[in-house]
C-alpha cells in the first residue's frame, strides 16, 4: 500500500468509529459538543436541526436551499461490514448536523505542525475529515438515509425484512430512463442552505464507505421546488411557475400521520416487526425539462399545463394562489377553467381518491448539452406512506394524460424505505432498525 495511503477498514479504526467504537463516539461527539468553542456555538446559532427524534430530519423540516442526493450500491457480501459502516456514518451524520466536523480530529490536525520536527507524527496521516466545511456553520442540514429494493435481496439475509411496500418503481408509460440513474441499495439525502455544507457530508460519508459502497448516481440540486412550511413565498421552478403552493406542509399534522409517516397500524406497509413504524417512503424522478421548447411556448399554453396564472400562481378563473381550484367553472371559450389534461387538474387529490404526498423538489442545472441546450430540470423527491397508494397511482395518470408532458423527459425512478428517526440518548444507529437489533 502507498506510504500515506489507508484501508477503509484502516481509516474506520483509525477514527475510532468500527463496530461499538462507533456508538463511543457518538457519546464522545457529544462531548465535543459541550466543549465546543464559543466560534462555533456563535456560527451555528440557529443553524442547526435536531438529528434524532420519532422521525427522520430532512422530509417534514423546513425545505433548505439546496440538495446533494447519492444513491449506492453495496459491493461487499459482508453482513457485519455493512453493519460497521452505517453505524459510523450515524456517528459522522449526526454530527456534521451540529456543525461538527466528521470527527474529533478532523481536517486540520497536523497541519500547523513544524515539518521538521513533526512531534506528533500527524504529517504521515490522511486527514480524517475533508476540510471544505471547517468555517461554514451547520447551514440547517440534514442527512436522511432510505433502503432499496435490491437491498433486500439476499445477500444480508434481510429478505424477510423487506416492508411489502417496498417495490421497485415500475416503467411509467413514456419514461425515458437512463439505467445507471435508476434506483440503488442506500440513498443518502443531505438538504442544508450552504451548497458546501451539503457536498461535504455526502464526500465525507461517501469517503468513508469506500470499499462498502460505490457510488451509484448522484445529484446537486440548488433552489428549492416545493415547500414543506407555510412560511415564506412559494418558490418557481424552472418553467417559471410558483411550485408547491398545495404540497403537505408540516403543520398538517393529520395529512402527515395518513400520508407521510407509516403508521403501526399499517403492517402492509410496516413490515415484519414494524420496524417501518415512524418511517417513510422517498419516491424519486429525476425530470429533464426541455426548456429551449417550453421557452417557445405562448403564456396561454404555458397557464393551461398548470391550471394556474403564471405571476400569483392562481387557479385560473380565481385570484388568490392558494384558493380552492375551481373545478365547475367554465370560461367564455366553452372549456373548464381548471383543463382537464393540465398536471394540477390530474395531480390534484379529488382525482386521486383523496391521496395527497409530501414534495421535496430542487432545480437543476448541468450546464448545457451537446445540442447546447440548456441540461436542466426538476429532481423529484415525495415522501408518502405507501408508495402503492399515494404516488404510484398518481404518476401513472400523469404519465398517460399530463400535457406538461409534451415539455419534460423522465430519466430516472427510484424508491427507498427510510426508518424512523433514532431516539435521544439511544445507542441505536441506521443499521439497528434495518437489521433489527
Ligand atoms: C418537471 C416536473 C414537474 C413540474 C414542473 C411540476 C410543477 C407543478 C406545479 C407548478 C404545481 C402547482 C403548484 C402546487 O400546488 O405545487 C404542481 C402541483 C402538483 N404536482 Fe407537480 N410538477 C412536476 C412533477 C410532478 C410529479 C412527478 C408528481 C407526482 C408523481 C407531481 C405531483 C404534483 C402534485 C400532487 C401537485 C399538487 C396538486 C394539487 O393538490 O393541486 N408533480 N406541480
Amino acid at each position: 500500500m502507498p506510504r500515506g495511503s489507508v484501508s477503509r477498514r484502516g481509516f474506520l479504526t483509525g477514527l475510532g468509529l468500527t463496530g461499538l467504537g462507533a456508538a463511543a463516539a457518538g457519546t464522545a461527539g457529544a462531548a465535543s459538543l459541550a466543549s465546543c468553542s464559543s466560534g462555533e456555538d456563535d456560527r451555528n446559532a440557529g443553524q442547526t436541526v435536531p438529528f434524532r427524534g420519532d422521525h427522520q430530519a430532512g422530509v417534514t423540516t423546513a425545505q433548505q436551499e439546496h440538495l446533494h442526493i447519492v444513491a449506492f450500491n453495496v459491493l461487499t457480501d459482508d453482513r457485519d461490514e455493512l453493519r460497521d459502516m452505517l453505524a459510523t456514518w450515524t456517528t459522522m451524520a449526526e454530527r456534521m448536523t451540529r456543525g461538527e466536523q466528521t470527527t474529533d480530529g478532523g481536517a486540520l490536525t497536523g497541519t500547523d505542525t513544524d515539518a521538521n520536527t513533526d512531534p506528533d507524527g500527524t504529517l504521515n496521516l490522511v486527514p480524517e475529515d475533508t476540510g471544505e466545511a471547517v468555517d461554514l456553520s451547520a447551514g440547517r442540514l440534514t442527512v436522511t438515509v432510505g433502503y432499496g429494493p435490491s437491498l433486500f435481496d439476499g445477500r444480508f439475509g434481510l429478505q424477510d425484512r423487506r416492508p411489502a411496500e417496498l417495490e421497485t418503481l415500475p416503467k411509467f408509460p413514456g419514461d425515458q430512463l437512463v439505467p445507471d440513474l435508476c434506483d440503488g441499495d442506500i440513498v443518502i439525502q443531505a438538504c442544508s442552505d450552504d451548497p458546501q455544507v451539503a457536498v461535504h457530508a455526502v464526500r465525507n460519508l461517501t469517503r468513508a464507505g469506500s470499499g462498502v459502497v460505490e457510488v451509484r448516481w448522484s445529484q446537486l440540486g440548488y433552489g428549492a421546488a416545493s415547500r414543506t412550511t407555510k412560511e415564506g413565498d412559494t418558490p418557481r421552478n424552472l418553467f417559471g411557475f410558483k411550485d408547491g403552493t398545495r404540497n403537505i406542509t408540516a403543520d398538517e399534522t393529520d395529512d402527515i400521520n395518513n400520508m407521510v409517516w407509516v403508521s403501526a397500524d399499517r403492517p402492509d406497509s410496516a413490515g415484519p416487526g414494524g420496524w417501518m413504524t415512524g418511517g417513510t417512503y422517498m419516491c424519486v424522478r429525476r425530470i429533464r425539462m426541455l426548456l429551449e421548447v417550453w421557452d417557445r411556448q405562448i403564456l396561454d399554453d404555458q397557464q393551461h399545463t398548470f391550471a394556474r396564472y403564471k405571476g400569483s400562481g392562481a387557479p385560473i378563473g380565481a385570484h388568490d394562489e392558494f384558493d380552492d381550484l375551481p373545478f365547475d367553472l367554465y370560461l367564455g371559450t366553452g372549456g373548464p377553467a381548471i383543463p382537464r389534461d393540465s398536471h394540477v387538474y390530474l395531480a390534484h387529490p379529488d382525482q386521486n381518491n383523496g391521496q395527497r404526498m409530501l414534495r421535496r423538489a430542487y432545480n437543476f442545472i448541468e450546464g448545457s448539452d451537446s445540442m447546447g441546450h440548456l441540461s436542466g430540470g426538476l429532481f423529484f423527491i415525495a415522501y408518502v406512506a405507501a408508495p402503492s397508494v399515494n404516488f404510484t397511482p398518481v404518476q401513472m395518470k400523469l404519465a398517460h394524460e399530463d400535457k406538461m408532458n409534451e415539455y419534460v423527459r423522465y430519466e430516472s425512478k427510484a424508491v427507498f424505505a427510510c426508518p424512523p428517526g433514532l431516539a435521544e440518548g439511544s445507542s441505536a444507529n441506521w443499521g439497528t432498525a434495518l437489521f433489527g437489533g
